[in-house]
């Protein structure tokens, strides 16, 4: 089933994007293990995500976002399809230039807040100086200086969270794969850290996929939005914001963002009721 494609704004035309990182006909079945039955969580999808684009993935719960990320990142291998990054196939490991967000409360309990940001250089081996510079700008960028060497549980949920985007954002990654990393996070702090990812896509130039189930927040942040049916998850629609790229919370409050959520809901709603009906996860 083809998704269909649905535009917000009729003058926003995108010249010949360049292609990123590309799914063609992926599913995921995850084999049967001892009682427990396979699962067909996943696809068949086809997804194109284009150079620095903000792509978001909405569905209902336990469709198979995780999945869909966890494929794309070569973190699980696709049962069928093929899945590209920067042309050259991704097969088993995750690639150079992709990083990755994983949910909330993923920084080493053990290491400061500077040394949980360092650790992906210091592993690559990167020159000490060059490690202190970058992890400098992240801490400022993230507003972390003053806590550089306060431990994860001194820190607020959303604190943690800036920690564990810090730690991608300091390997420079081409492509940032976000798994619902404010999903902890009270309404307010949610919006305002996702100004920060704004801020952060726009500076850095990276192409961004964010899996969220709050449609507000993938209404204000994306460029594109991807609906997914209840599981086995596919990509039912696709939908242009419209949105300029200079942009903030405050767009939260425009018509337009009532009529993309709006139009959001609409087509989860009944996913969601049949993934509820069927259990969920
Ligand atoms: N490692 C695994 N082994 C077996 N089944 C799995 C595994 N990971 C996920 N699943 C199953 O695949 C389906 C999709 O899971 P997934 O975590 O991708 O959904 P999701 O959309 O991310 O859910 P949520 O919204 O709750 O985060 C679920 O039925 C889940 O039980
Ligand atoms: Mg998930």
């Amino acid at each position: 089933m083809a998704a269909s494609v649905v535009k917000m704004s009729a003058d926003r035309s995108v010249s010949t994007p360049m292609l990123h990182a590309e799914m063609t006909g992926v599913t995921r079945i995850y084999a049967a293990k001892g009682k427990t039955p396979g699962v067909h969580a996943l696809g068949p999808v086809d997804l194109a995500l284009r150079q620095g684009e903000f792509f978001s993935v909405v569905g209902p719960s336990g469709c198979g976002k995780s999945t869909l990320l966890d494929v794309l990142a070569g973190l699980s291998s696709p049962t069928e399809g093929k899945v590209v990054f920067e042309g050259a196939p991704v097969t088993g490991s995750v690639p150079p230039g992709i990083g990755v967000v994983f949910q909330e409360n993923a920084a080493f309990p053990w290491l400061s807040v500077k040394d949980n940001i360092a650790f992906g250089l210091r592993r690559e081996g990167t020159d000490p100086a060059e490690v202190e510079r970058r992890v400098g700008y992240a801490l400022g960028f993230m507003g972390l200086e003053d806590f550089a060497a306060a431990y994860p549980s001194q820190l607020s949920g959303g604190m943690r969270q800036r920690v564990c985007i810090a730690r991608t954002l300091v390997m420079q990654p081409r492509l940032i794969l976000l798994d619902e990393p404010f999903g902890a996070l009270d309404a307010q702090t949610r919006l305002l850290m996702g100004d920060e990812l704004l801020k952060l896509w726009r500076e850095t130039g990276a192409t961004v996929m964010l899996i969220t189930h709050a449609l507000d927040e993938a209404a204000m942040l994306s460029d594109r939005i991807a609906v997914m049916s209840a599981r086995p998850g596919r990509i039912m629609e696709e939908l242009e914001t419209g949105w300029p790229k200079e942009r903030d919370s405050r767009i939260a409050s425009e018509d337009h963002f009532g009529q993309i959520t709006s139009r959001l809901w609409k087509r989860l709603r009944e996913e969601s009721i049949k993934a509820t009906a069927r259990g969920g996860a």
